[in-house]
């Protein structure tokens, strides 16, 4: 299989915030926010291997601003790290005013995705082809963070 530049599967995701995505306040809940993440990952994760794609894992997720009703929410997704069937992905979450253009960062969120072959079985992806140093950085940080979620899997199915 041919290595794929995280560049040919990188994705924007915008949609605008409507009041059903919020609570009283007008906060949009986090729980949309996660669904939002979780899909602009998997659209960059099955852009990587053009196979369908299940999530793995969500690592923990803070939220550090507000996403207001008449928000537009912004998600760009891109792939960081991938091992033999598993792909992560980094998201990372704006809102835009849409009168005047202002951003602001509210969260960055790593999703692992597994792929799937015709029997939904595992199966092999791509390789990441890693040409700029922000890529190699990136791709030896995620392949830490990945092997810290496998321990973790292992300690928690040992408790
Ligand atoms: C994802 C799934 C297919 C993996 O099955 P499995 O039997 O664990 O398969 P494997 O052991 O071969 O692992 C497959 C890959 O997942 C990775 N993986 C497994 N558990 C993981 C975890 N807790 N965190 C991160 N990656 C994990 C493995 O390291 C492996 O990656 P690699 O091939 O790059 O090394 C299975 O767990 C599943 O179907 N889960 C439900 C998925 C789902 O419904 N998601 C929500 C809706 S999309």
């Amino acid at each position: 299989m041919d290595p794929r530049s995280p560049n040919e599967s990188k994705t924007e995701l915008s949609t605008f915030m409507q009041p059903e995505h919020a609570n009283l306040q007008g906060n949009v809940h986090g729980g949309w926010i996660m669904k939002l993440v979780d899909e602009a990952g998997a659209l960059a994760a099955m852009r990587h291997c053009r196979r369908p794609c299940v999530t793995v894992a969500i690592d923990s997720m803070t939220f550090h601003a507000p996403v207001l009703v008449g928000d537009l929410i912004v998600l760009e997704s891109s792939i960081t790290y991938v091992g033999r069937t598993s792909i992560e992905t980094m998201v990372t979450v704006y809102t835009e005013k849409i009168l005047t253009g202002q951003r602001t960062l509210t969260n960055t969120a790593f999703v692992v995705y597994v792929a799937l072959d015709d029997q939904r079985q595992p199966t092999a992806v791509a390789p990441l082809l890693l040409e700029s140093e922000l890529e190699k950085r990136r791709f030896e940080q995620g392949r830490a963070r990945q092997q810290e979620r496998l321990a973790r899997a292992r300690r928690d199915q040992e408790s």
